[in-house]
């Protein structure tokens, strides 16, 4: 199998800014296609470099989380010239799905599980890069998978740590304004179980200063 069109039956699961991903039935397993497209818009040689990197790359942070002990897909193929990695499809549910409709214990079940698995991340020097609910999913044994490590990168600084953590604070508010808070007293729950406290409120120091930097940008804007 080289390209898209050779494999069975592909569907759109999503057309993104970045990247087109596909189900397809491959060698009789069920798969995920990310597929990096062209963007006209860069000079061409410059959009192959970017497009083989992450390709390259993506796949290569997976394999590390589980290192982590975070679970990631399979990937079972890898093409570079064509920009596409083959990948186990997880079964389950988005996180951010899940979440809207849980109740109040499982929500808290699932955030510390997340906040575990970010410390492992961190620990291990990986940075996600990408962290809302749309790239977990939660299969149906309870394991939460995480997605979509394109913009992600092996980092062991706090600031990157603090910065990972900051973008799923804004994830949570904007995509769990009715119960962003709880979560994400869940998710530091988790987080610090792993990395202990005083690990821990380092990273915390620096989201707050990540924040007080963002309100001082705010104010000079005025
Ligand atoms: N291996 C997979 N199995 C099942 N669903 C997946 C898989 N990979 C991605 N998805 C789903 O597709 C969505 C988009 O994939 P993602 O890798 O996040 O691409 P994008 O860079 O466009 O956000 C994810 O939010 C996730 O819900
Ligand atoms: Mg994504």
């Amino acid at each position: 199998m080289d390209t898209i069109d050779k494999v069975d039956g592909a569907v759109l699961l999503k057309k993104g800014a970045e990247a087109s991903l596909f189900i397809a039935d491959w060698h009789r397993r069920k798969v995920v296609i990310k597929m990096r497209v062209p963007k006209r818009y860069r000079p061409k040689e410059l959009d192959e470099q970017i497009r083989s990197y992450r390709t390259v790359h993506e796949p290569q942070l997976m394999h590390e989380a589980k290192t982590a002990g975070v679970p990631t897909p399979l990937i079972y193929m890898v093409n570079v010239p064509e920009s596409l990695i083959v990948m186990e499809y997880v079964e389950g549910q988005q996180v951010k799905q899940l979440l809207n409709g849980a109740s109040k214990s499982e929500r808290h079940e699932v955030c510390v599980k997340i906040g575990e698995s970010i410390a492992k991340l961190h620990r291990h020097g990986l940075i996600h890069g990408d962290l809302t609910t749309s790239n977990m999913i939660q299969t149906p044994q309870g394991k939460i998978v995480f997605v979509d490590f394109g913009l992600g990168e092996k980092n062991m600084e706090l600031e990157a740590q603090g910065v990972d953590l900051h973008l799923l604070k804004r994830a949570l508010q904007s995509t769990h304004y009715q119960f962003w808070e709880e979560c994400l007293q869940s998710v530091l729950c988790g987080y610090t179980s792993v990395l202990g406290a005083l690990a821990a409120e380092k990273v915390y120091g620096k989201i707050r200063e990540i924040e007080r930097r963002g309100r001082y940008v705010e104010e000079r804007k005025q």
